[in-house]
């Protein structure tokens, strides 16, 4: 049965049941139990990376998550616009999806995506930032900052899988793959009707 470290809040179906160490999870116990200079290398070792993974893999979730809500603001907006509209009803589902796959990753370690909510909340707040414009140009300001979250979307999928492979996590690599593909998808069609946008703005201007 799962259970949460006494330790490091993360959930886990194995908890030490030792008496100095009642209820931690077997990787927190295990790095408590070696020597300090052993746990401190350790830390920066496997287990720590491991960390920085787990880490990752919830600000992606958080960053996923707040896409959703970002382009949910927006779609509204938008509609004179249909061929950007469809693609942000698609990228909401896309998002939904991707976000559902973070889940399940971090499930399979063990833990969930819950614990990030704080730690993330600056660089997602930076990232939204850009979508409370409502100048006349919005269209492009929102492309604009649309094909740099791609970028940073894009970005963050290639740590993600540097790290998967760094920590052993052979079975994440796939699916990360899929999400980093279908980012890279959206960005490349964002990049490639940038021109038809600005027509279309200025079409819009002068009606
Ligand atoms: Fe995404």
């Amino acid at each position: 049965m799962a259970n949460s470290c006494v330790m490091c809040a993360q959930t886990s179906n194995r908890q030490v049941q030792s008496f100095l160490m009642p209820g931690a999870c077997i990787r927190r116990a295990g790095a408590a139990f070696r020597p300090c200079d052993e746990r401190e290398s350790n830390m920066s070792g496997s287990a720590g990376t491991m960390d920085v993974y787990l880490t990752g893999l919830r600000n992606q979730h958080a960053v996923e998550t707040q896409a959703i809500g970002t382009v949910k603001n927006e779609l509204g907006r938008m509609e004179a616009y249909p061929d950007l509209h469809a693609q942000m009803q698609q990228e909401m589902q896309r998002s939904t999806t991707q976000a559902a796959r973070l889940d399940d990753l971090l499930a399979g370690h063990g833990t969930k995506a819950s614990l990030a909510k704080e730690a993330v909340a600056g660089t997602v707040a930076t990232v939204a930032g850009f979508a409370h414009m409502t100048a006349g140009d919005e269209v492009l300001k929102n492309v604009l900052a649309a094909i740099g979250f791609k970028a940073y979307e894009i970005s963050s999928y290639k740590v993600l899988i540097v790290l998967a492979k760094t920590v052993g996590a052979a079975q994440d690599i796939t699916v990360l793959e899929q999400s980093m593909k279908e980012e890279q998808e959206m960005g490349d069609w964002l990049g490639s009707h940038l021109p038809d946008f600005v027509h279309a703005y200025l079409k819009q201007r002068a009606a």
